[in-house]
């Protein structure tokens, strides 16, 4: 695997799905200067266009890229292809009731990508996120560890901006999992964080009232507001497919809270979840098992097993080839 994605050439990035979330991630990264090419791919290929040539206008102040609205052939060479094709959440609709609609176009798009000779590493962003992480590693012949699911890299985020801006502390300096599945059931796992090497309980002293649920159900309803007001989410999002994009293309070895495959991890197996991984140019090189307190493993198994139940009420073996 390696002397196969060592061969792409590194510099090209495709976007399959160039709505509010493919185009705002392609603005990052181009700002970021991280790949020379973009390819910008969508059903609706004016959209596609008008996109890539909206983003080609802001690159003439930015670090020059190469920007144009592609086909599945132009996304063959590319290092990374990001779906973010799929149906979109609607008002307080949960991710969750997206699963077929979105399973459709999902499995049809990577079926698209392995017909043109996609060899990278795929991530995923469309809802339910980590529904569809499965359902694309089962719609390809690429290793379970070449398709990484955005999950709850963007909680995990939101948690971590949550605690430092009310315990004064810059986000960088916060680190914790927000683990499971990205929606309702996810668990923002307490017992991970450290600040400074210390716990979060020790941090915050015996004196101050904190409450972790308060802070889990604001990380956990924040989609929800940002859609009631805005429609739809789209930086958030955006930065965490560019994180995720920089850890590969920069072979870091970082490490994220992100969807993968699993099997027979705390007592279930089969599904794509997020947990802490190991990023770096082929995917995933490791998933990491943080230790965890009765109630959030308790609250992982719930969350697996809702995702399970949530899996067997898509149609699969009409849309995956792997069992
Ligand atoms: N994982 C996350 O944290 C997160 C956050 C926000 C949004 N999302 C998800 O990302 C997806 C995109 O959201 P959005 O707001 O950009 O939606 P959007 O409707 O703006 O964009 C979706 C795009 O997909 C395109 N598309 C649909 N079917 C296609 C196909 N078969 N081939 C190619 N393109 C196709 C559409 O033309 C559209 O441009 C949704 O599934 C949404 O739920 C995920």
């Amino acid at each position: 695997l390696s002397q196969v994605i060592n061969a792409l050439p590194r510099g090209r990035i495709a976007f399959v799905g160039a709505g509010h979330v493919g185009a705002t991630a392609a603005y990052a990264i181009m700002l970021r200067a991280l790949f020379e090419e973009i390819v910008m791919i969508d059903s609706n290929s004016s959209l596609a266009e008008a996109e890539a040539e909206d983003l080609a206008d802001a690159n003439a102040l930015a670090r020059p890229a190469r920007i144009w609205a592609g086909s599945y052939a132009d996304a063959a060479g590319a290092q990374i292809a990001v779906l973010t094709a799929g149906a979109a959440a609607k008002g307080s609709e949960d991710r969750l009731s997206l699963g077929s609609r979105s399973a459709v176009i999902v499995a049809d798009c990577v079926r698209q990508l392995e017909e043109a000779g996609f060899e990278g590493v795929l991530v995923i962003a469309s809802n339910p996120v980590d529904l569809m992480t499965l359902v694309a590693m089962r719609s390809t012949g690429l290793r379970q560890t070449q398709v990484i699911g955005t999950g709850t890299l963007l909680d995990s985020s939101r948690l971590r901006q949550s605690l430092a801006t009310s315990l004064s502390i810059s986000s960088g300096a916060i680190h914790g999992y927000v683990l499971g599945e990205h929606g309702d059931s996810e668990v923002a796992a307490f017992s991970t964080l450290r600040i400074g090497g210390q716990s979060l309980k020790s941090f915050v002293g015996d004196g101050t009232s904190f409450d972790a649920e308060t802070v889990a159900a604001k990380v956990r309803d924040a989609g929800y507001r940002i859609v009631a007001g805005k429609g739809y989410t789209s930086f958030g999002i955006a930065t965490a497919i560019v994180r995720i994009c920089e850890a590969i293309t920069r072979d870091e070895n970082a490490v994220l809270p992100v969807s993968v495959w699993l099997d027979r991890a705390y007592g279930f197996s089969n599904i794509c979840l997020s947990m802490p991984c190991v990023i770096g140019r082929t995917g995933i090189q490791h998933i990491l098992f943080p230790d965890l307190d009765a109630g959030e493993e308790t609250a992982l198994r719930a969350s697996a097993e809702k995702l399970t139940n949530a899996l067997r009420k898509l149609d699969l073996p009409a849309i995956g080839r792997r069992s």
